[in-house]
């Protein structure tokens, strides 16, 4: 009942030469793909080439950010409005990586959903303990806290409407240290009750995506859980090949 998602975050990666490769061999690729969506997420400066080379394709793409301000005098930052303007279906939010070395606070991401979810674009809302916090028993109460700045807000159940979820244990980012399948399914059924708890249908229908070291030798295995509806795939969405064997597992 819900259709898998898998989007690539790319991360500071990147040319304009790479770039097209990269984007040229998944489109040459995503054929084989038949029933998950496909996502891509470059860094801002190579939006243009995503518009260019995905518009009319099946493949829809995003960015890693989005400004929690309406245009205007922000200097460095890149709005909703200029996202839409660029034909971006998703934008990535409360990544770790902005939580870490940006200092993003649940208050601004929780703010950064409303205004991405308000210029028409689907916020992919990214939540996830450190290993110090696993450690301590507070894994629950982490990605609580992360989820319930978005979902206690007086829209925050509509935002989860029309949003994503992607549940990203820090310690698995990057590291080739993957959840089990086991350790993300409990998260993500907790992550869904959670929802459930304000709406069943909204979080029957909300798409809890995996991140952290997903490849194609673990996918499968991992979206096999039932509440594991794709993954956010960094350093194996640099290559096509990777990238469209893990949109196949989804299938
Ligand atoms: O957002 C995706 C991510 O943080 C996972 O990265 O390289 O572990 O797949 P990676």
């Amino acid at each position: 009942m819900r259709q898998p998602l898998i989007a690539g975050n790319w991360k500071m990666n990147g040319s304009k030469v790479v770039t097209a490769e990269l984007l040229n061999g998944i489109k040459v690729g995503i054929g084989d793909v038949r029933t998950s969506e496909v996502a891509v997420c470059p860094p801002f400066p190579y939006l243009y080439l995503a518009e260019e080379m995905l518009s009319g394709t099946a493949i829809r793409y995003g960015a890693q950010d989005c400004s929690r301000e309406e245009d205007g005098a922000f200097t460095g930052q890149v709005s909703a409005t200029m996202l839409r303007d660029f034909g971006c279906t998703y934008a990535i939010i409360g990544h770790s990586e902005r939580r870490l070395f940006n200092a993003e606070t649940d208050a601004v991401i929780a703010r950064k959903c409303q205004m991405v979810a308000a210029h028409g674009l689907t916020p992919i809302l990214c939540v996830g303990e450190t290993l110090e916090e696993r450690e301590q028993g507070r894994t629950e109460e982490v990605v609580a806290r992360h989820l319930g700045a978005v979902l206690d807000l007086p829209d925050g159940l509509n935002l989860l409407a029309k949003g994503v979820v992607a549940y990203e244990p820090v310690w698995a980012i990057g590291t080739g240290v993957t959840a089990t399948p086991e350790q993300a399914q409990e998260v993500h059924a907790f992550l869904r009750q959670r929802v459930a708890e304000k709406d069943t249908e909204v979080a029957a229908k909300l798409r809890i995506l995996y991140g952290g070291s997903m490849k194609p030798g673990n996918a499968l295995e991992l979206m096999a859980q039932a509440d594991i509806d794709g993954g956010l795939i960094g350093g194996a969405a640099l290559k096509a090949a990777d990238f469209l064997a893990i949109c196949k597992a989804g299938d």
